[in-house]
């Protein structure tokens, strides 16, 4: 695998589950494949729960990590080409891209989108750059358009207390205090009905999501609709395609609450959350959760994709790689 930035990259992902579940059950079995090879992590954006469990993930492989925040430890980066660059960014992505591909063996980036520009966004205007001048395989940390190691995680979740039958999955908006990203909702979406789920997606109108995530899903903006018989009920906000960006006005009730979900529906949600305005305590908190599970799962999913980008490296020949 050398890249992993959607479904799309992966060869088999029902495979990749089992993989993880297994690290799950023994994480040092690969202690050494690893060894003497190291991953370099750059965070555009902030993060806790990929940042640490993709750490922790690594050391099980006896990877070494370096991280970098680029907002405080880097030269600011300028990601057009042409670009005359006089202004306050220091570093072209072509030079530090492929200075971060001598030194490390597999490189990973958290590049949110900018929500202001719908077309580089949708075309992964900061990703592709990255992944085109390293020279080495690149994980993505959550890009613009999707949050993979998220979604892995997320189908991890669902295979471990999912009933013996195909399951009922609903996706639903949730409020919010500011514009988010479509991406987590973008990929869940697409990871679901790649593993063969029944997918439910309920929103507001005006919050559609791009179709090119939804294919074969079923499209409501009745919530109530979403959640009948629903075994996993995912909640998330995201914000307008169209104006992109946009936090068009919402009517009626989309805050979750334990009586409109159906008996056996579980809780499912990303994290950070914003607790009584996304997702009530009681919610978060209760037997019905499983958000912790999707956090702890986080290691595994990571887990499961440095293994199989360890195993598809070639031997490299740069200078500074050992
Ligand atoms: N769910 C998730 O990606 O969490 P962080 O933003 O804290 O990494």
């Amino acid at each position: 695998m050398q890249r992993f930035t959607s479904v799309h990259d992966v060869a088999d992902p029902k495979a990749l589950v089992a993989l993880a579940l297994a690290h799950q059950k023994n994480p040092w079995a690969h202690d050494s494949m690893g060894q003497r090879k190291t991953l370099g992590m750059l965070f555009l954006n902030p993060s806790l729960r990929t940042r640490v469990s993709t750490q922790l993930a690594a050391r099980h492989l006896g990877l070494h990590t370096v991280v970098m925040n680029q907002d405080k430890d880097n030269w600011a980066i300028e990601w057009n080409d042409g670009a005359v660059m006089d202004g306050t960014k220091a570093e072209h992505v072509r030079d530090a891209a492929a200075a971060l591909g001598q030194y490390c063996h597999i490189l990973a980036i958290r590049a949110f989108p900018s929500l202001t520009d719908r077309e580089a966004d949708d075309r992964e205007h900061v990703l592709e750059q990255f992944i085109r001048f390293a020279g080495v395989p690149v994980v993505s940390l959550e890009s613009a358009t999707r949050h993979p190691l998220q979604s892995l995680a997320d189908m991890i979740t669902m295979a471990e207390v999912a009933p013996p039958r195909r399951v009922r999955v609903a996706l639903t908006w949730a409020p919010h205090v500011r514009a988010l990203p479509q991406a987590v909702a973008n990929s869940f979406a697409e990871w679901a009905l790649a593993m063969g789920h029944e997918l439910c997606i309920a929103h507001p109108p005006g919050y559609e999501l791009d179709h090119r995530f939804t294919q074969g899903a079923m499209i409501t903006s009745n919530q109530k609709e979403a959640l009948a018989d629903a075994d996993f009920v995912y909640v998330k906000n995201w914000s307008a395609r169209e104006p992109y960006g946009a936090t068009p006005p919402v009517h009626g009730q989309w805050l979750l609450s334990d009586e409109r979900l159906a008996p056996q529906s579980k809780v499912m949600h990303c994290l950070p959350v914003r607790r009584n305005v996304e997702l009530i305590d009681a919610l978060i908190d209760g037997p019905r959760s499983l958000v912790q599970r999707q956090a702890a799962n986080r290691v595994w999913a990571a887990q499961a994709v440095l293994h199989t980008m360890l195993q598809s490296l070639e031997p490299k020949h740069h200078s500074a790689h050992v």
